[in-house]
């Protein structure tokens, strides 16, 4: 699969997700062959940058960043297709730049007309740069020349306004011309779940809730929020995270096989889930919600939420957040799905763990089974990717003690080709004009609205509890799982 003709025009290319991740993935992709030679990439921003700056910056990061070797001839070849246009975001006259030189490339560089825009801005942005794209007949496509646009979330800040963000987009470009990027849906180990499910017939038949007890849907991450306070002050660990990957996780993980992995096919079924999904009432009880408070990481003191620069010293930003969701289908009926996330936790870690009911009976002599948990089976997302299978052993000895022993897959040690990074793979498949990995507008509001409730139940609910750093979030999140008998994994 290598991408056709076309161009790539980045808004807000001197911010930090187009250097740390956008030109390092575009230059992979053209080191791995998968871009045509013609490829060009178009930088817009207000900076007062000529084209060698411009792709002095692009060299930088890519030097810094990029996943494969670097290799002079290629970065000649990407280099060649490198143009920067100067403007502000409302400024007719910077789109008429824009127009003039994708013309250009288009002419002489073979790019077809074929225009991807990725909007690396602030959504306080989006209308004033859908506006000019669409007044400058930029996003029209023709039956030849495709005109596609690509946004980051945040999608909207509750049902409502990402409503109303959806309509504006889809006002310029339609929904089939519209990628809105869920960066885990590029992970390996994400697509690796329908893999594991449906490639199968080990799993499936353990996979409801007869043999399912609850799962646990965990991103964890050690570091802090020093330098993001612009972005996440106001935002909170909920719609950062829950509302778009642990919620597309969960999607995966509960879906109904699809008829193909045709994008429409696929997609159906994600929605489906969602539109069965609910957060568990009292949220009182079943959900939780922090803030990390100064403590311990990897051996150093760091400050709490409240000392970080930008953070007002009563902000009530939370950096934990965990929810209970049930599925209301025929397979899930009765089955908790715990999701958390969380900043400064005690290490990083995304993982799903579907843990299953202790055996019936156990024809064990009690004191011999002490050691003997709950069998699980664990997709380990990152950072050490692979599977966990998790059951009872007999302890060698004289006696029939069981306990628990785990089995593992590791992607490292079963394949030797390195897993593209998921910019790499979401760029492409936008280039290629393949949907699949894309969440739809439908699914996006479906989101929310399990999001809402509990949203608008925190909001009223005063503080989130202070945790300290380097643990596993508030006590309320343990006594959340503690009330069912349960608890969470220390992964
Ligand atoms: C982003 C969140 O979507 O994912 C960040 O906005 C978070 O807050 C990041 O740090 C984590 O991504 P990854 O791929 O490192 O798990």
């Amino acid at each position: 699969r290598v991408a056709g003709p076309g161009a790539l025009v980045i808004f807000g290319v001197t911010g930090d997700l187009a250097r740390r991740k956008l030109m390092p993935a575009i230059y992979d992709l053209a080191n791995r062959g998968l871009l045509p030679p013609g490829f060009a990439l178009v930088g817009f921003a207000r900076r007062e940058w000529e084209d060698d700056d411009f792709a002095k910056i692009v060299h930088d990061a890519v030097r810094a960043h990029a996943r494969t070797p670097f290799r002079e001839d290629v970065w000649e070849r990407l280099a060649d297709g490198l143009r920067f246009v100067q403007g502000n975001f409302d400024d007719p006259d910077a789109y008429r730049r824009l127009a003039d030189t994708l013309g250009t490339l288009d002419r002489e560089r073979g790019t077809g007309g074929n225009h991807g825009f990725y909007l690396a801005i602030p959504p306080t942005l989006f209308p004033v740069v859908l506006e000019q794209l669409s007044r400058t007949g930029l996003a029209d496509a023709t039956d030849d020349r495709w005109s596609r646009v690509v946004i980051e979330k945040p999608f909207g800040h509750d049902l409502g306004s990402a409503r109303e963000l959806n309509a504006l987009v889809n006002s310029v470009f339609p929904e089939d011309a519209v990628f809105r990027i869920d960066h885990y849906l590029g992970k390996e180990t994400v697509q690796n779940i329908l893999a594991l499910r449906f490639a199968n017939q080990l799993f499936d038949p353990l996979w409801n809730a007869h043999y399912v007890d609850h799962v646990q849907i965990t991103m964890a991450e050690d570091i802090g929020l020093g330098g993001r306070a612009g972005y996440y002050d106001g935002i909170g660990a909920a719609r950062d995270v829950i509302q778009n990957h642990l919620l597309q996780l969960l999607a995966f993980t509960a879906m109904e096989e699809p008829i193909s992995f045709e994008p429409t096919e696929l997609q159906a079924e994600k929605i489906k889930v969602l539109r069965s999904t609910r957060p568990v009432e009292p949220f009182d009880t079943t959900t939780a919600r922090g803030q990390y408070a100064a403590g311990w990481q990897g051996g150093l003191p760091v400050v709490g939420l409240l000392e970080e620069e930008g953070f007002a010293a009563d902000s009530t930003t939370e950096t934990f957040a965990a929810i209970t969701v049930e599925v209301d289908t025929r397979r899930w009926a009765g089955v908790p799905f715990y999701l958390r996330t969380g900043k400064r936790l005690g290490r990083r870690v995304t993982e799903i763990a579907i843990v299953f009911k202790r055996a019936p009976h156990l024809p064990f002599d009690q004191t011999m089974t002490e050691e003997l948990g709950q069998n699980a089976l664990v997709i380990r997302i990152q950072p050490d990717e692979g599977v966990t299978l998790r059951f009872g052993s007999k302890v060698p000895g004289s006696g029939m003690e069981v306990r628990d022993v785990t089995m593992d897959f590791s992607y490292g040690q079963a394949f030797t080709t390195t897993s593209p990074e998921a910019y790499e793979r979401l760029i492409l498949d936008m280039l290629l004009g393949e949907p699949s990995l894309f969440p739809g507008n439908e699914e996006v509001e479906l989101s929310w609205s399990i999001l809402d409730p509990v949203l608008e139940h925190w909001a009223r609910a005063g503080r989130p509890q202070p945790y300290e750093a380097g643990t596993w979030g508030p006590s309320s999140a343990d006594e959340m799982l503690a009330r069912a008998g349960r608890e969470w994994r220390r992964p």
